[in-house]
């Protein structure tokens, strides 16, 4: 499997596209993790998620042919007929297959989802048989995820002052829960901006994106709404809303949402990296005191999922 060294960052410039998507000619961080100097890692990352809540990186050792296989299998999914994608069909919980091309509704996409780690928690059940390299490949990607996702929190802890494992370990450590969620947007010709995903933050504590190439992917930042370039195996990162927390409003959660281009069909593979459900998520108690009194309070991550869902069930926001 190959690695993407050579990977050229030149090609990461914001682009100034039509509307509807973004008008701004400002830069998405892109941080290239082949640097071998951790405090610049740390800057950089501790940078970009303090201004914008959002960054990719790239050369970050998860290998071009792995994310390729990822999304061949993804697509391959998606490709079945109706009825075998049902075969794995989301019943109560937040795992399987939905397809939610509803009227009314704010959001229009198929997704999959289904828990990666840990073990414990995993249901093969929702897991598809078809593609038959499908969980090969998934079992594969969660490894070099959960590596990367570790080094990522470690940079993040340092640029709080914090030791290396400090988030990660308020996450839960190695119970900490990783979901993939497959979304799949068929083209849609109708609207100038057709929305795939609604505007939202993302409710874990960071999320580990990989798109397909085709652009939708958009940012809030000063009034504005910006794309996220695609830059190819690039990895995208988002700050949710428990790392917010967590670190008392010293990162940003992003706003963002996808559009749904005209022609083509899109789809993205967010991985959620959120906090053991039953864990209490608030700011952490090294970084407040007198000077700097919390600003959030403490709520146990399943009760705050369980708040959310509803305002998103009440708001028709987003299906889960
Ligand atoms: C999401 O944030 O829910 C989806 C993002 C995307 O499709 O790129
Ligand atoms: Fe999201």
């Amino acid at each position: 499997m190959d690695d993407e060294r050579n990977h050229d960052t030149s090609l990461c410039k914001q682009s100034a596209s039509s509307t509807p998507r973004g008008s701004l000619e400002l830069d998405i961080p892109v941080v290239d993790l082949s640097v071998s100097d951790e405090e610049f890692l740390v800057r950089e990352v501790t940078k970009a998620s303090e201004e914008w809540g959002i960054f990719q990186v790239v050369n970050h050792g998860i290998p071009t042919d792995l994310i390729r296989q990822l999304q061949v299998v993804g697509k391959q999914f998606f490709d079945l007929p109706e009825a075998e994608k049902e075969a794995v069909a989301k019943e109560e919980d937040i795992e399987g297959y939905k397809r939610n091309y509803l009227e009314g509704i704010k959001a229009w996409d198929e997704h999959l989802s289904h828990r990666l780690s840990p073990p414990s928690v995993i249901n093969y059940k929702y897991w598809p048989k078809n593609p038959p390299q499908y969980r090969e490949v998934n079992e594969e990607y969660t490894r070099h995820m959960k590596k990367l996702t570790e080094k990522i929190l470690g940079w993040l802890s340092e640029g709080l002052g914090l030791p290396a494992v400090a988030l990660l370990q308020n996450l839960g450590g190695e119970t900490a829960e990783y979901v993939i969620r497959v979304n799949y947007y068929q083209p849609s010709p109708k609207s100038d901006l057709a929305i795939g995903a609604a505007v939202h933050t993302d409710v874990g504590a960071i999320t580990l994106l990989v798109p397909n190439e085709v652009p939708g992917l958009q940012v809030f930042k000063d009034e504005q709404w910006l794309d996220v370039e695609y830059i190819n195996s690039a990895v995208v990162v988002f700050i949710g809303d428990q790392l917010m927390r967590m670190s008392n409003g010293r990162y940003k959660n992003v706003l963002h949402r996808a559009t749904l281009d005209k022609e083509n069909v899109r789809i993205s593979w967010p991985v959620f990296v959120a906090p053991r459900h039953d864990l209490l998520v608030g700011p952490l108690p090294e970084l407040t005191g007198d000077e700097n009194p919390p600003k959030f309070e403490g709520v146990v991550y399943k009760d705050y999922l369980h708040q959310i869902f509803e305002k998103w069930a009440v708001d028709k926001l987003y299906s889960s």
